[in-house]
Protein backbone atom coordinates (compact mmCIF):
# COMPACT_ATOMS: atom_id res chain seq x y z
CA UNK A 1 0.00 0.00 0.00
CA UNK A 2 0.89 3.71 -0.39
CA UNK A 3 2.73 5.38 2.69
CA UNK A 4 0.14 7.51 3.76
CA UNK A 5 1.56 11.08 4.09
CA UNK A 6 -1.31 12.83 2.28
CA UNK A 7 -2.50 16.06 3.61
CA UNK A 8 -5.64 16.29 5.98
CA UNK A 9 -6.34 19.80 4.77
CA UNK A 10 -8.33 21.03 1.59
CA UNK A 11 -5.94 21.81 -0.79
CA UNK A 12 -6.05 21.86 -4.73
CA UNK A 13 -4.58 18.56 -5.03
CA UNK A 14 -4.33 15.87 -2.95
CA UNK A 15 -0.49 15.36 -1.85
CA UNK A 16 1.77 12.35 -0.89
CA UNK A 17 5.20 14.61 -0.38
CA UNK A 18 4.29 15.92 2.96
CA UNK A 19 7.17 14.05 4.76
CA UNK A 20 10.32 16.53 4.74
CA UNK A 21 12.60 13.78 3.56
CA UNK A 22 11.19 13.40 0.62
CA UNK A 23 10.88 17.35 -0.01
CA UNK A 24 15.06 17.30 0.71
CA UNK A 25 15.30 14.82 -2.00
CA UNK A 26 13.51 16.32 -4.61
CA UNK A 27 14.07 19.74 -3.64
CA UNK A 28 16.62 20.00 -6.85
CA UNK A 29 14.27 18.85 -9.34
CA UNK A 30 11.26 21.01 -7.82
CA UNK A 31 13.40 24.19 -7.94
CA UNK A 32 14.75 23.39 -11.43
CA UNK A 33 11.02 22.31 -12.49
CA UNK A 34 9.20 25.70 -10.99
CA UNK A 35 11.84 27.59 -12.72
CA UNK A 36 11.23 26.26 -16.36
CA UNK A 37 7.75 25.41 -16.18
CA UNK A 38 6.44 27.87 -18.25
CA UNK A 39 9.08 27.74 -21.16
CA UNK A 40 8.92 24.12 -20.82
CA UNK A 41 7.15 23.08 -24.29
CA UNK A 42 8.85 25.73 -25.83
CA UNK A 43 12.53 24.98 -24.63
CA UNK A 44 12.22 21.29 -25.59
CA UNK A 45 9.47 21.11 -28.39
CA UNK A 46 11.39 18.93 -31.12
CA UNK A 47 12.49 16.38 -28.46
CA UNK A 48 9.08 16.14 -26.79
CA UNK A 49 7.20 16.24 -29.52
CA UNK A 50 9.36 12.98 -30.42
CA UNK A 51 8.99 11.14 -27.30
CA UNK A 52 5.51 12.33 -27.43
CA UNK A 53 4.76 10.01 -30.86
CA UNK A 54 6.87 7.58 -29.90
CA UNK A 55 4.44 6.84 -27.11
CA UNK A 56 1.28 7.47 -28.90
CA UNK A 57 2.51 4.80 -31.62
CA UNK A 58 3.58 2.31 -29.09
CA UNK A 59 0.14 2.23 -27.55
CA UNK A 60 -2.53 -0.21 -28.71
CA UNK A 61 -5.69 1.50 -26.63
CA UNK A 62 -8.79 -0.11 -26.38
CA UNK A 63 -9.90 2.94 -24.50
CA UNK A 64 -10.81 1.94 -20.88
CA UNK A 65 -7.76 1.44 -19.89
CA UNK A 66 -6.46 2.94 -16.26
CA UNK A 67 -4.12 4.75 -16.84
CA UNK A 68 -1.06 6.75 -14.47
CA UNK A 69 0.97 9.17 -15.94
CA UNK A 70 3.88 9.33 -13.50
CA UNK A 71 5.30 12.68 -13.70
CA UNK A 72 2.86 13.92 -15.90
CA UNK A 73 4.32 17.10 -15.91
CA UNK A 74 2.38 19.93 -18.00
CA UNK A 75 -0.25 16.98 -19.24
CA UNK A 76 0.68 16.63 -22.63
CA UNK A 77 0.56 13.69 -22.77
CA UNK A 78 -2.70 12.79 -21.10
CA UNK A 79 -4.29 15.57 -23.83
CA UNK A 80 -2.97 13.52 -26.41
CA UNK A 81 -4.35 10.35 -25.00
CA UNK A 82 -7.38 11.82 -24.64
CA UNK A 83 -7.85 13.69 -28.47
CA UNK A 84 -5.67 11.31 -30.38
CA UNK A 85 -6.16 8.05 -28.90
CA UNK A 86 -9.86 8.88 -27.86
CA UNK A 87 -9.13 7.41 -24.24
CA UNK A 88 -11.44 7.57 -22.07
CA UNK A 89 -10.78 5.29 -19.06
CA UNK A 90 -9.35 6.27 -15.95
CA UNK A 91 -6.30 8.64 -15.85
CA UNK A 92 -4.11 9.50 -12.83
CA UNK A 93 -1.42 11.91 -13.53
CA UNK A 94 0.90 12.65 -10.80
CA UNK A 95 4.04 15.01 -10.21
CA UNK A 96 6.20 16.42 -8.08
CA UNK A 97 5.96 19.91 -9.15
CA UNK A 98 3.28 21.63 -8.05
CA UNK A 99 4.11 24.19 -10.81
CA UNK A 100 4.02 21.65 -14.02
CA UNK A 101 1.03 20.31 -12.14
CA UNK A 102 -0.63 23.87 -12.15
CA UNK A 103 -0.32 24.18 -16.15
CA UNK A 104 -1.50 20.25 -16.56
CA UNK A 105 -4.54 21.37 -14.21
CA UNK A 106 -5.29 24.37 -16.67
CA UNK A 107 -4.75 22.46 -19.62
CA UNK A 108 -7.37 18.83 -18.70
CA UNK A 109 -9.41 21.33 -16.41
CA UNK A 110 -12.53 20.16 -18.79
CA UNK A 111 -11.42 17.08 -18.52
CA UNK A 112 -11.77 17.21 -14.58
CA UNK A 113 -15.67 17.18 -14.51
CA UNK A 114 -16.38 13.79 -15.94
CA UNK A 115 -14.42 12.48 -12.54
CA UNK A 116 -12.21 9.83 -15.12
CA UNK A 117 -9.20 12.41 -14.44
CA UNK A 118 -7.49 12.56 -11.18
CA UNK A 119 -4.38 14.57 -10.25
CA UNK A 120 -2.03 14.83 -7.39
CA UNK A 121 1.01 15.93 -6.11
CA UNK A 122 3.01 12.90 -5.48
CA UNK A 123 6.58 11.04 -6.64
CA UNK A 124 7.12 8.06 -8.36
CA UNK A 125 7.96 6.46 -5.09
CA UNK A 126 4.41 6.54 -3.87
CA UNK A 127 1.45 7.67 -5.34
CA UNK A 128 -2.44 6.41 -4.42
CA UNK A 129 -2.94 4.35 -7.06
CA UNK A 130 -4.37 0.89 -5.16
CA UNK A 131 -2.19 -2.57 -5.71
CA UNK A 132 -3.00 -4.18 -8.51
CA UNK A 133 -5.44 -1.45 -10.23
CA UNK A 134 -3.25 0.07 -13.21
CA UNK A 135 -3.37 -1.34 -16.89
CA UNK A 136 -0.87 1.00 -17.88
CA UNK A 137 1.85 3.16 -16.19
CA UNK A 138 3.48 5.97 -18.31
CA UNK A 139 6.72 7.04 -17.55
CA UNK A 140 8.04 10.05 -19.86
CA UNK A 141 11.26 11.80 -19.57
CA UNK A 142 11.03 11.25 -15.98
CA UNK A 143 13.81 8.50 -15.06
CA UNK A 144 17.07 10.47 -15.22
CA UNK A 145 15.50 12.16 -12.64
CA UNK A 146 15.43 9.26 -9.71
CA UNK A 147 17.87 9.18 -7.59
CA UNK A 148 16.70 5.15 -6.72
CA UNK A 149 15.17 4.34 -10.19
CA UNK A 150 14.63 1.09 -8.69
CA UNK A 151 12.11 2.15 -5.78
CA UNK A 152 9.74 3.76 -8.62
CA UNK A 153 10.28 0.56 -10.76
CA UNK A 154 9.02 -1.26 -7.35
CA UNK A 155 6.18 1.24 -6.77
CA UNK A 156 4.77 0.71 -10.61
CA UNK A 157 4.97 -2.72 -10.12
CA UNK A 158 2.70 -2.79 -7.24
CA UNK A 159 0.39 -0.84 -8.56
CA UNK A 160 0.00 -2.65 -11.91
CA UNK A 161 -2.38 -5.64 -12.94
CA UNK A 162 -0.77 -8.93 -13.96
CA UNK A 163 -0.08 -8.38 -17.37
CA UNK A 164 0.03 -4.71 -17.23
CA UNK A 165 2.31 -2.64 -19.26
CA UNK A 166 4.96 -0.27 -18.45
CA UNK A 167 6.00 2.50 -20.72
CA UNK A 168 9.13 3.84 -19.84
CA UNK A 169 10.71 6.59 -22.15
CA UNK A 170 14.21 7.85 -20.52
CA UNK A 171 17.61 9.66 -21.98
CA UNK A 172 19.50 6.46 -23.89
CA UNK A 173 23.50 7.01 -23.00
CA UNK A 174 24.40 4.33 -25.43
CA UNK A 175 24.99 7.13 -27.79
CA UNK A 176 28.31 9.09 -27.01
CA UNK A 177 26.46 12.75 -27.98
CA UNK A 178 24.08 11.46 -24.84
CA UNK A 179 26.65 10.58 -22.44
CA UNK A 180 28.36 13.89 -23.05
CA UNK A 181 24.84 16.11 -22.70
CA UNK A 182 24.47 13.90 -19.46
CA UNK A 183 27.68 15.01 -17.84
CA UNK A 184 26.64 18.60 -19.00
CA UNK A 185 23.43 18.19 -17.85
CA UNK A 186 24.35 16.87 -14.04
CA UNK A 187 26.54 20.52 -13.62
CA UNK A 188 23.52 23.00 -15.84
CA UNK A 189 20.28 20.92 -14.66
CA UNK A 190 20.21 20.53 -10.79
CA UNK A 191 17.19 17.99 -11.06
CA UNK A 192 19.03 16.09 -13.69
CA UNK A 193 20.36 12.90 -11.86
CA UNK A 194 21.82 10.92 -14.69
CA UNK A 195 21.21 9.02 -17.79
CA UNK A 196 21.30 5.37 -18.32
CA UNK A 197 22.44 2.97 -20.18
CA UNK A 198 19.85 0.29 -22.48
CA UNK A 199 21.42 -2.55 -20.41
CA UNK A 200 21.17 -0.63 -17.36
CA UNK A 201 17.24 -0.09 -17.86
CA UNK A 202 16.91 -3.39 -18.49
CA UNK A 203 18.33 -5.19 -15.71
CA UNK A 204 17.00 -3.18 -13.71
CA UNK A 205 13.31 -3.71 -15.18
CA UNK A 206 14.34 -7.63 -14.71
CA UNK A 207 15.16 -7.40 -11.21
CA UNK A 208 11.92 -5.92 -10.28
CA UNK A 209 10.51 -8.70 -12.41
CA UNK A 210 9.09 -7.00 -15.27
CA UNK A 211 9.27 -8.95 -18.64
CA UNK A 212 10.44 -6.84 -21.99
CA UNK A 213 8.43 -6.95 -24.24
CA UNK A 214 9.88 -4.31 -26.84
CA UNK A 215 12.41 -1.94 -26.66
CA UNK A 216 13.47 0.68 -29.42
CA UNK A 217 16.40 3.69 -29.37
CA UNK A 218 16.33 6.49 -31.75
CA UNK A 219 17.84 10.16 -31.51
CA UNK A 220 15.24 12.86 -30.70
CA UNK A 221 17.69 15.75 -31.46
CA UNK A 222 20.58 15.48 -32.81
CA UNK A 223 22.30 15.41 -29.43
CA UNK A 224 19.81 13.59 -27.40
CA UNK A 225 19.45 10.08 -27.80
CA UNK A 226 16.83 8.13 -25.88
CA UNK A 227 14.79 4.70 -25.59
CA UNK A 228 11.56 3.17 -25.22
CA UNK A 229 11.10 0.15 -23.03
CA UNK A 230 7.75 -1.58 -22.99
CA UNK A 231 7.11 -4.23 -20.29
CA UNK A 232 5.26 -6.31 -18.89
CA UNK A 233 4.22 -6.99 -14.85
CA UNK A 234 4.69 -11.09 -14.55
C1 LIG B 1 11.20 16.33 -18.34
S1 LIG B 1 9.70 16.55 -17.46
C2 LIG B 1 8.68 15.32 -18.25
C3 LIG B 1 7.22 15.66 -18.18
C4 LIG B 1 6.34 14.75 -19.01
N1 LIG B 1 6.33 13.40 -18.53
C5 LIG B 1 6.77 14.83 -20.45
O1 LIG B 1 7.24 13.83 -21.00
O2 LIG B 1 6.65 15.92 -21.01
C6 LIG B 1 10.06 15.77 -15.95
C7 LIG B 1 8.91 15.88 -14.96
O3 LIG B 1 9.09 14.90 -13.97
C8 LIG B 1 8.77 15.46 -12.72
N2 LIG B 1 9.48 14.66 -11.73
C9 LIG B 1 10.80 14.57 -11.52
N3 LIG B 1 11.05 13.67 -10.57
C10 LIG B 1 9.85 13.18 -10.18
C11 LIG B 1 9.45 12.20 -9.23
N4 LIG B 1 10.31 11.54 -8.49
N5 LIG B 1 8.14 11.94 -9.11
C12 LIG B 1 7.24 12.60 -9.85
N6 LIG B 1 7.55 13.53 -10.77
C13 LIG B 1 8.85 13.80 -10.93
C14 LIG B 1 9.22 16.91 -12.83
O4 LIG B 1 8.58 17.70 -11.88
C15 LIG B 1 8.82 17.22 -14.25
O5 LIG B 1 7.51 17.70 -14.34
Amino acid sequence: MPRKTKSKKTEKYPSYLKDQKTKKVYKNVIEEYTSVARMYEDKWKKYLASTEAAILKQLKLKGNETIVDAGCGTGSLIAALREKKKHRGKILGFDITPAMLDLAEARLSKDRFNKTLQLELAHCENFSAKNNSVDIVLCSNVFNHLPHPEKALQEFRRVLKKNGKLILVTLCNDYPSTKIADWIGRILYKGHHRAHSSAEVDALLKKQKFTITDFKTWKATHILGVMLFEAKKR
